[in-house]
C-alpha cells in the first residue's frame, strides 16, 4: 500500500485526490473516488446555488463518508453564500483556487476544515505556505479545465518541492493520467496526485455520452488552453487563468480573437445553443493533455485502483 503524508492526514487508502470538476464531477464521482480509498471532491460551478452544494454534500457523505468541495476563489466575492454552504457541509477538505483564497482561509480552518489551493508558479506556493494553506497543489499547464498554464507539471513540482517545507502537503496535478504519472510525482516527493482528466470517462462523471466518445477519441495533441469559452459566457475569470479543453471549431475560429468574440453576440448565442444541444463542435469539453491516455469507459474505482497499483509496482521495480 502506498502510504504518504496525504493518506495519513486524511485517512486514505490511496494517495489520490479526485480533482473538483464543475459540471463534470458531482456527488456521484466524489463518492466513488472516496469509496475506492481516495478523496473525492465535488466541483462547484460559478452559478451553483447553496442548496445544490448542501444536497451534493449530503449525498457524498451518505455514500462515502468522506469528501471535499472545490470552490473558485474569484467567484466568492460575488457569491459568498457558496462559502457559507461549504462551511455548513462539513467536508474534509475545501479547495479555494483561482484568485484570492485568503478571506476563506480563516473561516474554513476555524471550522476544522483543511484548505487546499492550486498554484501555477513557485512564488505562489511559497505565499500559500506562508499563509498557512494546508494542501498546496502544484498544478501544471498541461492540466484540464482552468488553471495557470505557464509552467508544466514537472518543472513546477520540482520548484515547489524545493521551496516549501516538509510540513506542508504538496500534491501534483496536471497530466497525471496513469500509474506512470502517479509513480513519477510520488518519486519526486509529492504526497499524492490531484487527478481530473483521468476520471472524465468514468461512468460516474456527468459527461454526456457524445462527450465521452470524443474524450476517448482525443489524443494528447487535441487540447488547447484558451479563454474563448469564458469570454463567450461573459464569466469574469481573472486573466491569469485559462481553460484547457478539446480543440474544436469554436476554438479554431476564436482563439486569439477574444476581443472580437466579446463584441459578437451571435457567437455567444451560438455557444449557449450548442451547450443546450450537446454540439461539441462548438460547445466545450474541458480536458487536459492526459486525455490521450483515456481508452475506455470504466468506473472511477477502477481508475484510481489501477493507477495506485501500477504506481506501486513501478516504484518497487528498480
Ligand atoms: C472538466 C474539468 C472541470 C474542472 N473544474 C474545476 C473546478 O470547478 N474547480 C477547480 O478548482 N478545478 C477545476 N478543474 C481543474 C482540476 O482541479 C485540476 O487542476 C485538473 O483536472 C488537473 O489536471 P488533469 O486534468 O490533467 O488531471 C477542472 C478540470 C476539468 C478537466
Amino acid at each position: 500500500m502506498l502510504r504518504t503524508p496525504l493518506t495519513d492526514r486524511f485517512s486514505l487508502g490511496l494517495p489520490i485526490v479526485g480533482a473538483p470538476m464543475a459540471g463534470a464531477g458531482g456527488s456521484g464521482l466524489a463518492a466513488a473516488v472516496s469509496r475506492a480509498g481516495g478523496l473525492g471532491m465535488i466541483g462547484v460551478g460559478a452559478g451553483a446555488e447553496p442548496d445544490w452544494i448542501g444536497r451534493a454534500a449530503d449525498e457524498a457523505r451518505a455514500a462515502a463518508g468522506r469528501f471535499g468541495i472545490g470552490l473558485m476563489a474569484w467567484n466568492l466575492a460575488r457569491r459568498p453564500e457558496q462559502l457559507e454552504a461549504a462551511l455548513a457541509a462539513g467536508p474534509s477538505l475545501v479547495s479555494v483556487s483561482f484568485g484570492d483564497y485568503r478571506p476563506a482561509l480563516g473561516p474554513l480552518q476555524r471550522a476544522g476544515i483543511a484548505v487546499a489551493t492550486q498554484v501555477g508558479d513557485v512564488e505562489s506556493a511559497r505565499r500559500a505556505e506562508g499563509e498557512g494553506v494546508d494542501v498546496v497543489v502544484a498544478r501544471g499547464g498541461e492540466g484540464g479545465g482552468h488553471g495557470d498554464d505557464r509552467v508544466g507539471t514537472l518543472p513546477l513540482l520540482q520548484g515547489v518541492l524545493e521551496a516549501v517545507g516538509e510540513e506542508t502537503l504538496v500534491l501534483a496535478a496536471g497530466g497525471i493520467a496513469t500509474g506512470r504519472g502517479l509513480a513519477a510525482v510520488l518519486a519526486a516527493g509529492a504526497a499524492g496526485a490531484w487527478i481530473g482528466t483521468a476520471l472524465l470517462a468514468s461512468v460516474e462523471a456527468l459527461t454526456p455520452a457524445e462527450g465521452r466518445r470524443r474524450l476517448l477519441e482525443a489524443g494528447e495533441l487535441d487540447t488547447v488552453s484558451t479563454s474563448v469559452f469564458d469570454v463567450a459566457q461573459e464569466l469574469p475569470w481573472p486573466a491569469r487563468y485559462r481553460g484547457r479543453a478539446l480543440a474544436n471549431a469554436f476554438t479554431a475560429r476564436w482563439h486569439g480573437r477574444e476581443e472580437e468574440l466579446a463584441a459578437d453576440p451571435a457567437a455567444r448565442r451560438a455557444l449557449a445553443e450548442a451547450r443546450q444541444e450537446g454540439d461539441y463542435d462548438t460547445a466545450f469539453l474541458y480536458a487536459g493533455q492526459g486525455v490521450g491516455s483515456l481508452s475506455s469507459v470504466t468506473t472511477a474505482r477502477q481508475v484510481v485502483e489501477e493507477m495506485a497499483a501500477d504506481a506501486e509496482a513501478l516504484l518497487r521495480r528498480w
